[in-house]
C-alpha cells in the first residue's frame, strides 16, 4: 500500500533560470489546492543535508511570478554526490515527515534525484528548469526563451555598431554543450553564421565560408557561438581567424550570465506554471515518481528520470540549414 502523500517539498538545484520562481509558484498554490503542507528546501540539495527547510504557504508565493532567478536561492553540492551526503538528506527530510519531493533543475539535479530516489524510496518529479534546452522528454525547459531573448536583443545591438564600422563580430551565447540557445539566436538575429557543436566544424571551413561570404558583398557578419562549439574559446576563435584574414576588422562579444537574469517572458511563466501545476498533479493523481514532467507538442508528458537525463536530445539540423539559407 504506497503511503499517501501529505507534505511535499520543492527546490530549485543546478544553474538558476528565469522562470524558476513562477515553478515554484505553481507547485505551491497546486500543493495547496490539494490541502497538502509545502516546504521550500534553500540552495537545493545542500540545503536539504543542512536542514534549510521553510514553510511555504500561498501567501508566501505572492507576487514572485514575474521575478527572474529562484527566491529558495541555489546550488551545486559535492557533499550530495557522497553516500554519507544523501544519508543526511534523508535523515533531513525524514524527521520534516517530507513523502515526496519536486527537484527543479537540469541534467545534474535529476540525477542526484534518481541516485538518491533508488537509494532511499522517496518519489520524486523533476521539473526541467534550465536555460540550455538540453533535457530530453520536453520540447523547452523554463529559461530558454527568456534567456534567447536576452541574447537576440544583445544581437540586435551589437549588429547596429557591426553595421556602422563593416566589422566581423563573434558573439559566444551559452547552453554548456547544447547549441540550442545559439540556433534560435542566430535565426532570431539573422546571423550570417553558427557555430554549434551539434554541427561541428573547424577553423578552415569557418574561414572559407566567411571569406565567400564576403565576396557577396556582405559588409559586415554575425557570426554567433555556442560556447560549446568544436573550434573553441570565442577570443581564440577571433584571434585565428584574424590571423587568417588580416583585412577584416574583427571583434568579439561575451553576453555571458546576462542571459540567466531578468524577468522571465511569458511563454516561461506560462510553461513554468503548466509544469509545477502538472508535477503535483502527477504525484498526487496520477500516482507518477521518479520523472521528468514536461511539455511535448502541447501535452504534458512524463519521461523516467534514466531517459531524461542519458537520451540526447536532437537538435533541429533543418533548421541549422534554413538559418544558412535565410542568412545568405
Ligand atoms: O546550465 C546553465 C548554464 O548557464 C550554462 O549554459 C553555462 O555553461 C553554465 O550554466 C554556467 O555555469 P555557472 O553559472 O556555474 O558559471
Amino acid at each position: 500500500m504506497e503511503k499517501a502523500i501529505k507534505r511535499i517539498a520543492v527546490f530549485s538545484s543546478g544553474g538558476d533560470a528565469p522562470g524558476m520562481n513562477a515553478a515554484i509558484r505553481a507547485v505551491v498554490r497546486t500543493a495547496s489546492f490539494y490541502n497538502l503542507e509545502v516546504f521550500g528546501i534553500v540552495r537545493g540539495y545542500e540545503g536539504m543535508i543542512e536542514r534549510d527547510f521553510r514553510r511555504l504557504e500561498r501567501k508566501d508565493v505572492a507576487n514572485i511570478i514575474h521575478r527572474g532567478g529562484t527566491f529558495l536561492k541555489t546550488a551545486r553540492s559535492e557533499r550530495f554526490r557522497t553516500a554519507e551526503g544523501r544519508q543526511a538528506a534523508f535523515d533531513a527530510l525524514t524527521d520534516y515527515g517530507i513523502d515526496a519531493c519536486v527537484a527543479i533543475g537540469g541534467n545534474g539535479t535529476f540525477t542526484g534525484a534518481k541516485i538518491f530516489s533508488e537509494e532511499f524510496q522517496i518519489p520524486f518529479i523533476g521539473i526541467p528548469g534550465t536555460i540550455d534546452n538540453d533535457l530530453y522528454g520536453t520540447d523547452y525547459t523554463i529559461g530558454f526563451d527568456t534567456a534567447v531573448n536576452t541574447a537576440v536583443e544583445s544581437v540586435d545591438r551589437i549588429r547596429d555598431t557591426a553595421d556602422s564600422h563593416n566589422r566581423l563580430f563573434f558573439i559566444e551565447v551559452m547552453g554548456r554543450h547544447a547549441g540550442f540557445i545559439a540556433l534560435h539566436t542566430a535565426i532570431s538575429s539573422g546571423a550570417e553564421c553558427l557555430l554549434i557543436p551539434e554541427v561541428g566544424g573547424n577553423l578552415d571551413q569557418l574561414v572559407e565560408y566567411l571569406v565567400a561570404n564576403a565576396r557577396r558583398r556582405k559588409l559586415f557578419s554575425l557570426v554567433v557561438v555556442a560556447e560549446g562549439n568544436t573550434i573553441g574559446p570565442t577570443p581564440e576563435i577571433a584571434r585565428l581567424v584574424q590571423q587568417r584574414i588580416p583585412d577584416f576588422d574583427i571583434r568579439y562579444s561575451i553576453i555571458g550570465h546576462l542571459q540567466r537574469g531578468g524577468a522571465p517572458s511569458s511563454m516561461d511563466r506560462v510553461l513554468a506554471s503548466r509544469l509545477g501545476y502538472s508535477a503535483v498533479e502527477g504525484l498526487l493523481n496520477l500516482k507518477i515518481q521518479n520523472a521528468m514532467v514536461g511539455i511535448v507538442n502541447d501535452n504534458v508528458q512524463f519521461t523516467p528520470f534514466s531517459e531524461a537525463i542519458n537520451r540526447e536530445k536532437p537538435i533541429h539540423h533543418d533548421m541549422v540549414r534554413m538559418a544558412e539559407i535565410l542568412a545568405m
